[in-house]
This record gives C-alpha cells, structure tokens and sequence, in this order.
C-alpha cells in the first residue's frame, strides 16, 4: 500500500476520488443552506436532524474530515513532486498555449479555499464541537438560523466568504471534470459530462455567493 501509494498516477487517483467524494458534499452543503434563503423553519430542521443523528455526526462527518485531510495533504505532495520534477517553471514553456490558468494554479486556488475552510470552521464547526461535546449545552432545535444569520452581519466575513467561493469556482473549474478524466472514464462520456462539469463549477459557487449575500442584504 505504501509503494502504491508512492506512484504519481496512484496519487493523481487518490486527489480525484478524495475530490468527487467533496463535490458531492458541496452539493449536498449547498442545497441544505440555501433553504436558509427561504426563512428558519427548513433550515433548522435539516441542521437538527444533520447535527444529532449518530450516523451523519459519527460516520459521516468523520469520513468527510478525512476526506478534506486527504485532499490537501496529498494536494500538496503531488505539486512538491511536479516542482522538483519540472526545475524550469512553466512559464518558459509558454504554458498557457496548451493548458487553462486554471489547472496550472491549481496549488493556489487550493490554498484560498484551505484557508477559507480555516475561518469557516472557526465560524461554524468548533462552536458546534464546543456547544455539543466539551461545555455540553442545551440543545436548542431552533439556534442553527440565527447563528447562520449572525455570522453575515459582517461584512468583511460576507466579502472574504465571497472571494473564497470565487477561489472554489477556479479549482473547480479544472479539478471537476479534470477527476474524471483521471479515473479513466471513456473520452466520449468525459467530453459529454465536461459541460455539466463547468455548469456545475460556476453556478454552485454563484449559490453559496448568493446566500452569503442574502443574509448580508437581509439585515441592513
Ligand atoms: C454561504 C455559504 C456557506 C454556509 C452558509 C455554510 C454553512 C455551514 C454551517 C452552518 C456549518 C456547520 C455544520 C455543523 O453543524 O457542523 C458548515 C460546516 C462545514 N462547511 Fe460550510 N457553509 C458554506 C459554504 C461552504 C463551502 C463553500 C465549503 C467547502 C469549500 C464548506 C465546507 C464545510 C465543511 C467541510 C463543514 C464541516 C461539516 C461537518 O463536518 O459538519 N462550506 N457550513
């Protein structure tokens, strides 16, 4: 597994999975908080269930930190190994006439939404972490909309909330369709999901941008 683990393309396998698994989460994320737009009750209820049902706090939400660990590290590894293995940068190569900025920035765009899942951990997770396992709080089934809302009253967390989603669009936009051709799918099918892939990489990013906003418009 080691030795496996060690091979360029097993790596590249590994950052492709490691980002669909993510994908999937985003959509999943996406659509639970834009009912928020909508007004308290739906929000509040999915968060209810999604925040004490042991399936999703004990499986899931384990997997999916795993899965974001994954990604990263191993995101960082496979940009170590290109540098060491490409002494003269791309830019000698005229490397934008034959690939996107997008997939030669890739470390980049990775990095504003790392740092972006740092303030929104720090906005969200850990005092939900705090809250449900270290003081042990009440529970209260109706504290997850105004804690949503409270956060985008700021509006330097709402405009750095809005730059990191443009980040995600860029990595998505090479990253998405980029994993399936890594997992071999047929050039025919990967052709024909490229333009899903593209869709999916700017309106989901539009969405969230929008929700951020919303909430921010909502309280003026
Ligand atoms: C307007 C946009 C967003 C809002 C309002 C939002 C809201 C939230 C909330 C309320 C939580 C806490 C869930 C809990 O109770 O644990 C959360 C967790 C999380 N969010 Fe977001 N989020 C947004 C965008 C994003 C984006 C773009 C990403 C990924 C790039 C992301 C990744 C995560 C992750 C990984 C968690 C931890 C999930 C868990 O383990 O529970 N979020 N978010």
């Amino acid at each position: 597994m080691g030795g496996f683990l060690k091979s360029s393309i097993a790596r590249k396998l590994v950052m492709a999975l490691s980002g669909l698994f993510l994908v999937f989460f985003l959509l999943q994320h996406f659509l639970i908080n834009f009912t928020s737009v909508f007004g308290a009750e739906t929000f509040n209820g999915i968060s209810h269930f999604m925040g004490t049902n042991f399936f999703v706090q004990f499986l899931l939400q384990p997997v999916l930190i795993l899965g974001v660990i994954v990604h990263f590290v191993m995101g960082i590894v496979l940009e170590m190994n290109n540098r060491s293995a490409r002494p003269v940068g791309y830019v000698k190569f005229h490397g934008s006439a034959n690939s996107s900025w997008m997939s030669r920035n890739m470390i980049w765009t990775g990095l504003v939404v790392l740092a972006f899942l740092g303030l929104h951990f720090y906005d969200f997770w850990f005092p939900e972490i705090y809250h449900k396992y270290i003081v042990i709080d009440p529970e209260d089934p109706m504290r997850y909309y105004p804690e949503l809302v409270a956060k985008f009253a700021d509006p330097v967390r709402t405009g750095l909330y809005v730059i990191s989603f443009i980040f995600l669009s860029l990595h998505l936009l090479h990253g998405f369709s980029s994993s399936f051709q890594t997992v071999g799918w047929h050039e025919k099918f990967y052709k024909g999901m490229r333009g899903a892939t593209v869709a999916f990489s700017i309106i989901i990013p539009i969405g969230f941008i929008f929700i951020a906003l919303f909430h921010y418009f909502n309280q003026l």
